[in-house]
C-alpha cells in the first residue's frame, strides 16, 4: 500500500531511481505514462497513468481465498507542481476524477501524489488533474524541462513491513529430504513433514490458498520452490518530460514566424518592380 511507503520512507524515489513500492512489490509488471509536452505556467491539465493486466486475473487474497486485484499509484512532480484545486476543475476532468482520492505523499511534499488500493478493474487508467506553478510568483520555479516520474501496481505485494512475508508468495522447501506426509488443515493449508534425515523430521506449514506442486514421496532439495508462484500482480516504474514554456516565448517566436514571412513577401515584390525596370529598360 502506498501508505506503507509513506511511513517508511521519506522520499518515494531512492538515489538509484528505484521507486520504494519495489521494496515489497517484487515481480516487475509494466505502467505507462501520458502527459503533455508542454504546459504554460498556472495551468491545469491531466496526467493519465496506465496499468494494465488482464481481467480475468485472480489473486490469492490474506484468508487464502481468491479475488480481484486492486491498483495504486505514485506520480513525481518537478517541484512546484501539484494536485489541481476542485474549483479548477473543468467539469470534463471532475467527470473523470470524480471517485479518486488522490492525496499528497507527505506535508512536506505536494509535489508528489499517491493513490490506492482501488478497484483495479475500473481503474487501468488513472487521471491525476495537476497544476503547474506560476514562474512570476514562485520564485522557485523556472521555465525549464522537467522529468516527472510515476510507479504503478496492481496485486498485493510479498513483504510487510514488519518484515515479515505475505501468503503472496512462492513458497520453498525449509529443508532437503523426502516428503513423509503432506497433512490438509481443517482451517486451510498443509503442513509437509519433511524427513531430512533419518530420524529426524521438518514440519513445514503452507498457508491456506496455496497450490503445492510436490506429493507425498517425492524428494525436495532446501530453497526448492515447492508451491506455484501465486503473485500475479507487479510493479512498474516509467518516466516523461514535460516544458513548463512561457507564454511570451511563444509570443515572440509568432512575431518573429510574421515578421518572416512579411520580409519575403516584399523581397518577392521588390524583385518583380525591378523586372519591370528591366523589361521596360529592354524596350527602349
Ligand atoms: C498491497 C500499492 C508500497 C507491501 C498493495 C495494494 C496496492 C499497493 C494497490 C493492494 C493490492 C491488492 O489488493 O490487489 C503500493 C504502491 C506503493 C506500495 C503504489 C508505493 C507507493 C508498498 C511497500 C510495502 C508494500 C513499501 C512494504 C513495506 C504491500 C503488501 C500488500 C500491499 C504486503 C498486501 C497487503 C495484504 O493484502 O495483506 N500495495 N504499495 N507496499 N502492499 Fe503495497
Amino acid at each position: 500500500f502506498p501508505i506503507y511507503a509513506q511511513q517508511a520512507y521519506e522520499n518515494p524515489r531512492e538515489a538509484t531511481g528505484r521507486i520504494v513500492c519495489a521494496n515489497c512489490h517484487l515481480a516487475q509488471k509494466p505502467v505507462e505514462i501520458e502527459a503533455p509536452q508542454a504546459v504554460l505556467p498556472n495551468t491545469v491539465f491531466e496526467t493519465v497513468i496506465k496499468i494494465p493486466y488482464e481481467n480475468t486475473a485472480k489473486q490469492i487474497l490474506g484468508n487464502g481465498s481468491k479475488g480481484g486485484l486492486n491498483v495504486g499509484a505514485v506520480v513525481i512532480l518537478p517541484e512546484g507542481f501539484k494536485l489541481a484545486p476542485a474549483n479548477r476543475l473543468s467539469p470534463e476532468l471532475k467527470e473523470k476524477t470524480k471517485n479518486l482520492y488522490i492525496q499528497p505523499y507527505s506535508t512536506k511534499q505536494n509535489n508528489i501524489l499517491v493513490i490506492g488500493p482501488i478497484p483495479g478493474d475500473k481503474n487501468k487508467e488513472i487521471v491525476f488533474p495537476i497544476l503547474s506553478p506560476d514562474p512570476a510568483k514562485d520564485k522557485q520555479a523556472h521555465f525549464f524541462k522537467y522529468p516527472i516520474y510515476v510507479g504503478g501496481n496492481r496485486g498485493r505485494g510479498q513483504i510487510y513491513p514488519t518484515g515479515d512475508k505475505s501468503n503472496n508468495n512462492l513458497i520453498s522447501a525449509s529443508a532437503s529430504g523426502k516428503i513423509n506426509k503432506i497433512e490438509a488443515l481443517e482451517k486451510g493449508g498443509f503442513v509437509v513433514h519433511i524427513a531430512s534425515t533419518k530420524d529426524s523430521e521438518v514440519n513445514q506449514n503452507i498457508p491456506a490458498g496455496v497450490e503445492l506442486k510436490i506429493k507425498e514421496g517425492d524428494n525436495v532439495q532446501l530453497d526448492q520452490a515447492i508451491s506455484k508462484d501465486p503473485n500475479v500482480g507487479g510493479f512498474g516504474q516509467n518516466e516523461t518530460e514535460i516544458v513548463l514554456q512561457s507564454p511570451n516565448r511563444i509570443k515572440g517566436m509568432i512575431a518573429f514566424f510574421f515578421v518572416s514571412v512579411l520580409a519575403q513577401i516584399f523581397f518577392v515584390l521588390k524583385k518583380k518592380q525591378f523586372e519591370k525596370v528591366q523589361a521596360a529598360e529592354m524596350n527602349f
